[in-house]
């Protein structure tokens, strides 16, 4: 049996998660299947398909059901319909599933934070995919949520976005142009996709250590030309996106979206974020184009399948030296219609930061030397007295803490004629700049301090 554990879950997931995830030996996940756009009235033939590729894990981005309604009970019989279908089933009973949702399982066709239902909404979705009733999550707005799998060295982060309950109106271009879709960029600035709160959220999600990380998305997050769905429609948001990754230096970041009833997969060159990033889109389980149906411009497509229903596969070859992650596409039969090999060291910025100034990151930069900037929080001494402690975070065994070492000896003169009697007190609510290198005692970071020039006072807090 593949066993899979999760090593930290920083919400409570969604069930569906079999009792094989309690295994004692934590594994590093190798095979993550995705798929979106399930038609709970028609079909699902797929999900055959989807269980012999034998995933460890399947993520479920949206459009999961075709609800439709401000009825809730009409949302919840059309979950009915979706629980029932047998593929479903079996994917159910072999594989761990995390969800997040579009706009017609959220409630309607292109709906956002407007949508008067999405309340109740959120609770069916987390009734349906099993989330406890005591979750944190439950109390959340929106079904954001973020799992890191398997041990360090190979751990898989995955980042499931709400892009609905709390997404501004979408902007109709005029006139409109049939079947290149309704929707133009919205410049207003004070428009959003994710909502404040989720953003925050994500920022702390980005600065948890993993080796690669899927961020998934509702509706495509790169492709910028046709005028449906996409997070280009609120340009300044998708900009927030790229520099958000950018500036917590999050490596091994792939991109997966669905929503658009074709599959294809999309890249922005290295420019954006550092390294090239992915965005892999598999639409529909069952609603897949019919037909041959006609390219539409992506300037920044690398392949497409533009008709039949289809699932995607990341495929992780940790053995593999450097790692290498297959992106792929399927279709019904569970062939493979696109695939893009790419190793994972490639999805790392080249340039190595100037300044390190979050101190949350430290962990990640052992060896080198940076400049950070924090208030600090506490304080103590060793035993001996010969060394000081100034720390990043109230308490020094916080998970986020950075603790610089003073060297009480090689400072002492300078306390001196700084005036600073009690620099356990004296460094206390003060925001500091210090320069050093990162070294680890007993797996937590540490910047030593034997120079007075490697502090910089800031301003007081
Ligand atoms: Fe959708």
């Amino acid at each position: 049996m593949r066993n899979l554990l999760v090593t930290r879950c920083l919400f409570i997931v969604a069930t569906f998660v079999p009792s094989f995830l309690a295994a004692d030996e934590p594994q590093a996940l190798r095979t993550i299947a995705f798929g979106s756009c399930a038609h709970q009235e028609k079909p699902q033939p797929i999900w055959e398909s989807v269980v012999a590729a034998r995933p460890e894990l399947f993520l479920f981005l949206g459009d999961n059901i075709y609800g439709d309604s401000e009825n809730i009970d009409v949302l919840k019989a059309k979950y009915d319909k979706l629980a029932a279908i047998s593929g479903f089933q079996k994917l159910k009973s072999t594989c761990p599933i995390l969800a997040t949702w579009d706009d017609h399982d959220f409630g309607g066709d292109d709906v956002g934070a407007n949508y008067p239902k999405r309340v109740e909404s959120q609770q069916l979705f987390f009734d349906f995919f099993g989330v406890p009733p005591d979750s944190p999550r439950r109390k959340q707005e929106g079904v954001y949520n973020a799992a890191i799998f398997g041990p360090p060295g190979k751990r898989v982060q995955i980042i499931l976005l709400d892009c609905r309950y709390h997404r501004s109106p979408l902007k109709k271009r005029e006139p409109q142009i049939k079947g290149q879709g309704n929707y133009e960029p919205n410049t207003d600035k004070t428009t959003t996709i994710l909502g404040p709160a989720q953003w925050k959220w994500l920022e702390e999600q980005l600065k948890q250590p993993a080796e690669f990380r899927l961020i998934a998305s509702g509706v495509q997050i790169i492709a910028e030309d046709h005028g449906y769905e996409k997070w280009m429609n609120f340009p300044h948001e998708r900009e927030r996106l790229f520099k958000l990754i950018r500036d917590t230096e999050a490596t091994g970041v792939v991109l997966l979206s669905g929503d658009r009833h074709l599959a294809e997969l999309s890249v922005l060159k290295d420019d954006t974020i550092g390294y090239p990033i992915y965005d892999l889109t598999s639409s529909g389980l069952n609603q897949g184009a019919k037909g041959w149906r006609k390219l539409e411009v992506n300037q920044h497509r690398v392949a497409t399948m533009n008709f039949g229903n289809n699932f995607g596969v990341i495929a992780i070859d940790w053995d593999s030296k450097p790692p290498l992650i297959r992106l792929q596409i399927r279709d019904e039969s569970g062939d493979i219609t696109i695939q893009q090999k790419v190793l994972l060291s490639v999805l790392k910025a080249k340039s190595k930061p100037k300044s390190l100034t979050d101190p949350k990151l430290a962990k990640r930069h052992v060896g080198e030397e940076f400049a950070v900037e924090f208030v600090a929080r506490s304080s103590g001494t060793s035993k001996t007295k010969e060394f000081l402690f100034v720390n990043t975070e109230e308490d020094f065994k916080d998970a986020d803490n950075l603790t610089i070492v003073l060297d009480a000896k090689a400072l002492d003169e300078d306390f001196h004629r700084e005036h600073i009697d009690d620099p356990l007190k004296f460094f206390i609510g003060k925001k500091l700049r210090i320069r050093g290198t990162v070294h680890l005692r007993q797996d937590k970071p540490q910047i030593l301090v034997n120079d007075w020039g490697q502090i910089e006072l800031l301003e007081e807090q």
